[in-house]
């Protein structure tokens, strides 16, 4: 298959795009990745693939309307892997129309040119191509402790403009499935930790935050819980769907692993004490509990028994081996960290000097 992938210098892409290069096998042709780089893309994610054939990064917008379809017909695009967006909650709090922009009309665009694409096509090529659409838990609203997890039928209730953008484009996708009969593929993910994860997000942040000696910050009282995947396991999943779910369709993928907060951010600082040992006290010490996000969601928990009857999936990392990957996986790259909280990754692609 030939594959745009959109948004593949953030943290999910970058990481997909290496799984479908080195790991996803034969069914791979070609892949297109499209960014728009803001400030959540990094080219350098991806800067040892830069001179394979079988990969090109294209700098430009999802909602660009000359420059898309155009990508569609010059590669010859069977699949598109929609995962460009605003992905921050804190910053739709702050500021809600870049997730307007990108996360709904973006991604209305993009169904567009795909649309027109496909019309194009016949035979084999027309049947095959595919519009997967990423998404989060998050369309779904937040649970109270004991309620059972999020199934795909569970109404959408987003909280944050961040979780509204993103069930917006998932209806779009929807209509665009029912109404144009194009192949559509929709998956509702938890939260993903990982390599080349941007640290504004709490699993990097913190572990950024403690090797620096500065402070560990935990809204509110620390008990909401998020259900963490692994990103490897969530890009398999991806595949998966992409290759072998059924059109039309929407998956749920979960890590199986809720946590509280601040279960979460002790745990990280146990995994820092053994590996690089603060002296005086222990990182716990750096935890500071600050004012809550408005908001707040209190808890995601992810059904995913759909998928794994359907394709077979389940994550194979658990929380804490996952969590030891990652710590190590920062600790090894600490000039990629250095280089985002210093901004020199976005002077760089502007050409000055650091
Ligand atoms: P990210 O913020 O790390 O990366 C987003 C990427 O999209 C960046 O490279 C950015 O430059 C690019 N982008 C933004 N606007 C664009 C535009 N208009 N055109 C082209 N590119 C643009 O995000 P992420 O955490 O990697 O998330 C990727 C996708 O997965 C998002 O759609 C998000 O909603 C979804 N998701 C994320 C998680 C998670 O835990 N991170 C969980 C479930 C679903
Ligand atoms: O559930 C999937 C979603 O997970 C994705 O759709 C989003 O794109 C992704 O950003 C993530 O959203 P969250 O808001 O859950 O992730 P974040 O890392 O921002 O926060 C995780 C939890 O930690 C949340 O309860 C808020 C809390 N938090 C976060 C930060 C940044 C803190 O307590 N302190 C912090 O400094």
């Amino acid at each position: 298959m030939k594959i745009l992938v959109t948004g593949g210098c953030g943290f999910i892409g970058s990481n997909l795009v290496r799984y479908l290069l080195e790991e996803a096998g034969e069914g791979v042709e070609k892949i297109v990745n499209l960014d728009l780089l803001t400030y959540a893309g990094n080219p350098a994610n991806l800067s040892d693939l830069e001179n394979r054939d079988d990969y090109t990064f294209v700098q430009g917008d999802i909602g660009d309307t000359e420059l898309v379809p155009r990508l569609l017909k010059e590669h010859e695009v069977d699949l598109v892997m929609n995962l460009a967006a605003e992905s921050h909650v804190d910053r739709s709090i702050d500021s809600p129309e870049p997730f307007i922009q990108t996360n709904v009309t973006g991604t209305l665009r993009l169904l567009e040119a795909a649309r027109h694409h496909v019309a194009e096509r016949s035979g084999e090529a027309k049947d095959r191509f595919r519009f997967q659409h990423i998404s989060t838990d998050e369309v779904y609203g937040s649970l109270d402790r004991d309620e059972p997890a999020f199934t795909e039928k569970t109404p959408f209730a987003p909280n944050s403009p961040y979780a509204a953008s993103k069930a917006s484009a998932d209806f779009l996708v929807r209509a665009y499935h029912h109404t144009f009969g194009l192949a559509t593929l929709t998956t509702n993910c938890s939260n993903n930790y990982g390599s080349f994860h941007f640290p504004e997000k709490l699993i990097p942040l913190i572990i950024l935050n403690a090797l620096e000696g500065r402070p560990l910050p935990i809204y509110g009282d620390g008990s909401n819980i998020r259900d963490w995947l692994y990103v490897g396991d969530h890009c398999r999943a991806l595949w998966l769907v992409a290759t072998r779910g059924r059109p039309g369709e929407t998956y749920n993928i979960g890590g199986d692993s809720e946590r509280t907060n601040i279960d979460i951010v002790r745990t990280i600082c146990r995994l820092l004490d053994e590996r690089r040992p603060r002296p005086g006290k222990g990182y716990e010490s750096l935890i500071e509990f600050v004012k809550d996000r408005p908001g707040h969601d209190q808890r995601y928990a992810v059904d995913f028994s759909k998928l794994n009857a359907e394709l077979g999936w389940s994550p194979t990392q658990t929380l804490e081996s996952g969590l030891e990957k990652t710590v190590d996986w920062y600790l090894e790259h600490l000039d990629w960290c250095r280089d985002i909280t210093n901004n020199n990754y976005q002077r760089q692609r502007l050409g000055t000097t650091p």
